[in-house]
């Protein structure tokens, strides 16, 4: 049987190449028997805006739908649609020590960030341990970023089941190959740099995105390293690799300006995303849609958690 595989987006922001090309774009490529949500309970610890909230959710929703995530295929929900993960978090919250959640480097990272400390970051590793349990996931792709969370669940479900029984399928963490995609100023792609480029950006916007990405002041006639350029490893995400190795050879070579290789990669991101595109903009006008699927997707995965949830009440002698 396929292993089953859970991730969860947090919609804290629009979704950018980044988020494409380092997780959207393998979820879909390997999207069967997949589930994959929606983290508004999550984004709730750093989005408090109702209105904002909503149409970020809609925003991940969406992109998902028209990047190729298939509902027939993959279950696509909303975490508060799944009200048991909350009912689930409780129990697991009575065996995770406090101590272990202070040293979630997240939660410390964010602190150190400013971020104000709620209870609620503090305690969100128990609530993504209870995403992960409640649909018997066995495998989560994460990034780096993310491993700790994942041993937590792990300690969590064990702790569980040694305390009352084999209630919770123990997961594990796939890291995948992590795909570099830096942003327009060369640092890590990311919303909170602002170096991003939108996923559906399009025409005069994108094309002044793109030109405005850092490069060095090597002159036009020069050659050029194009594995130190911006611009050419953005190239390398959405050309093929005879267009890649021509454009290489063309910063060697020298006579070629990075403003050319900005035109290139411009045209080529254009016309990438332009099916994508064309169903996020059908889906905006059609939102009934997409809660349509977000209603299926939440109809199966609230089967699977309703039972697991059940497991525990009995287990721990709730029921
Ligand atoms: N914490 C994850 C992130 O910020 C989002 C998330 C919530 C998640 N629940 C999850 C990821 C469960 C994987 C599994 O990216």
């Amino acid at each position: 049987m396929a292993r089953r595989h859970l991730s969860g987006i947090q919609p804290s922001g629009l979704l950018h190449l980044g988020n494409y090309f380092g997780a959207i774009r393998a979820h879909v490529d390997n999207q069967d028997d997949g589930y994959y949500f929606i983290a508004n309970y999550h984004a709730l610890t750093t989005v408090q805006d109702a209105a904002r909230l909503r149409e970020l959710t809609f925003d991940v929703a969406a992109t998902y739908l028209a990047c190729g995530l298939d509902p027939a295929r993959a279950v696509l929900y909303r975490q508060s649609d799944v009200p048991e993960v909350c009912e689930l978090m409780w129990m697991l919250m009575t065996v995770t020590g406090a101590g272990l959640l202070e040293k979630g480097v997240s939660f410390k990272d964010k602190k150190a960030r400013g971020l104000q400390a709620s209870a609620g970051l503090l305690t969100y590793p128990v609530l993504q341990a209870a995403d992960i349990l409640a649909v018997d996931a066995d495998v989560v792709p994460v990034g780096a970023d993310q491993v700790q969370h994942i041993e937590f669940a792990r300690d969590m479900a064990q702790s569980f089941n040694h305390m009352y029984g084999e209630v919770f399928r123990v997961p594990t963490f796939s890291l995948g190959t992590p795909v570099l995609v830096p942003g327009v100023d060369g640092q890590k792609m990311s919303k909170s740099y602002d170096n991003h480029i939108p996923i559906f950006m399009a025409g005069k916007e994108l094309r002044k995105r793109v030109m405005g990405i850092v490069t060095d002041p090597t002159p036009l006639e020069d050659p050029k390293d194009p594995d130190t350029c911006t611009a050419f490893a953005l190239f390398k995400l959405v050309a093929p690799p005879d267009e890649v190795a021509e454009m290489a050879a063309a910063y060697r070579r020298g006579g070629y300006g990075y403003g050319h290789a900005k035109q290139a990669l411009y045209e080529k991101l254009e016309a990438h995303f332009a099916p994508m595109r064309e169903r996020r903009a059908w889906l905006e006008a059609h939102p009934d849609e997409v809660e349509q699927a977000l209603f299926e997707g939440a109809a199966k995965a609230r089967a699977v958690a309703r039972a697991t949830t059940d497991r525990a009440r009995k287990a721990c002698g709730l029921c």
